[in-house]
């Protein structure tokens, strides 16, 4: 990745004013800003490693840890704000033992809070994977996560199979 980044680097001019932009390539690559990441690009626009992290903190379109397999965003727009979008969030925090922004230790899931995504008619909403879930509750978020958990133990009962069968 650090090579990748080096040589994206090589490509973008030397100016502050860059470098949201270079960050922006970054996390598109990437998907997210490392430490060494920035390092990186503070190395390469001459200014502080705390000047990038806190520029890159100031907006909330940069993420700081690797996403995980299964995607969680809460929506906290308003239309789901006022019908307990943060109790959504803070159950799927509760549940996977991590805070927005956050990816768990096994990368299996990573939560994001997000602005509106467009369906307020159905508030509360989450995007798990790219599915648009209407209406949650908290007893939605327990199902969604059992969901997952099924579909693992699937998996692994699968691939033990067809170890035992090779
Ligand atoms: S505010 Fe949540 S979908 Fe619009």
């Amino acid at each position: 990745m650090l090579k990748d980044i080096d040589e994206m680097l090589l490509t973008s001019e030397k100016k502050r004013e860059n470098l949201i932009p270079i960050l922006q390539r970054i996390q598109q690559r990437h998907a997210y800003l490392s430490p060494d990441a920035m390092k990186l690009v503070a190395l390469h626009l001459g200014i502080s490693s705390s000047e990038v992290y806190g520029v890159a903190t100031f907006y909330n379109q940069f993420r700081f840890h690797p996403p995980g397999k299964h995607q969680i965003k809460v929506c906290l727009g308003t239309a789901c704000h006022v019908v307990g979008g943060d109790i959504i969030l803070e159950n799927f925090e509760r549940k996977l033992g991590i805070k927005d922004g956050e990816t768990t230790p096994d990368r299996e899931f990573s939560i994001e809070r997000v602005a509106c995504v467009g369906c307020c008619a159905l508030a509360p909403v989450a995007v798990v994977d790219d599915v648009v879930q209407a209406c949650m509750a908290p007893s939605k978020v327990e199902g969604i996560l059992l969901g997952f958990d099924i579909e693992r133990e699937r998996d692994e009962r699968e691939k033990q199979e067809s170890e035992a069968s090779q």
